[in-house]
């Protein structure tokens, strides 16, 4: 039997009003604090937004996965901010969280963006990684930021001017 017959591809695509559910699902099972995860509304705002890129990870019709961005314009440029990220407990460690972030980077700096930036708990190892591994570097560091005694990291990538990955559809299969 093929490999792939044991692990169906994930497939990339955009976020619909009808994903934020399961997107809800995804913050609940990767964060334990309420001042780290995104609520309904604040999702559904994020779908609605013309600025914002979000994009859900999906294997077989489920969702594994989810990343938001938004570009912002200053007054002579642009920069970006990567919102959310997370993978399901279940799916990490198998590249979901690189391949989001990447696509959220390629589509905030094709539409202009110099500068992404973003703000991570200052314990959270892993998404640092991650994002270094991307081209961030720590910026500054935000005392209390999610919350009392939880401390912040804000870190920034350069943008560069890469293609825009392939297009991503945005109604589901
Ligand atoms: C952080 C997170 C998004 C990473 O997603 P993922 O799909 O598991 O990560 P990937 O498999 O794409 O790994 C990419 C890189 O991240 C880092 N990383 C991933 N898992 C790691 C781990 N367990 N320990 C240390 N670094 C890790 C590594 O640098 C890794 O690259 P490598 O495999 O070449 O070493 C995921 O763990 C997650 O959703 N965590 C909970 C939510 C969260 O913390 N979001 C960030 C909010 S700011």
């Amino acid at each position: 039997m093929s490999k792939s017959r044991h692990h169906p591809p994930i497939r990339l695509r955009i976020a619909i009003p009808q994903d934020i559910d399961s997107i809800l699902g995804l913050e609940t099972s990767c964060f334990d604090r309420t001042e780290e995860m995104f609520n309904r509304r604040q999702i559904q705002r994020l779908i609605s937004n013309p600025r914002a890129t979000v994009v859900v990870a999906e294997r077989k019709g489920v969702a594994m996965g989810w990343a938001a961005g938004v570009l912002r314009h200053h007054h002579q440029h642009q920069s970006g901010r990567l919102y959310a990220i997370a993978v399901h407990p279940n799916a990490q460690g198998k590249r979901i969280g690189y391949k989001l972030i990447d696509h959220i980077l390629h589509s905030l700096t094709t539409h202009g963006a110099q500068r992404i930036f973003l703000e991570v708990h200052a314990e959270n190892q892993k998404a640092m990684n991650l994002y270094h591994k991307l081209g961030f570097i720590v910026q500054g560091h935000l005392a209390d930021y999610y919350g009392a005694g939880h401390h912040g990291i804000r870190m920034m990538c350069p943008g560069t001017s890469t293609p825009h990955p392939q297009k991503l559809n945005r109604t589901k299969a």
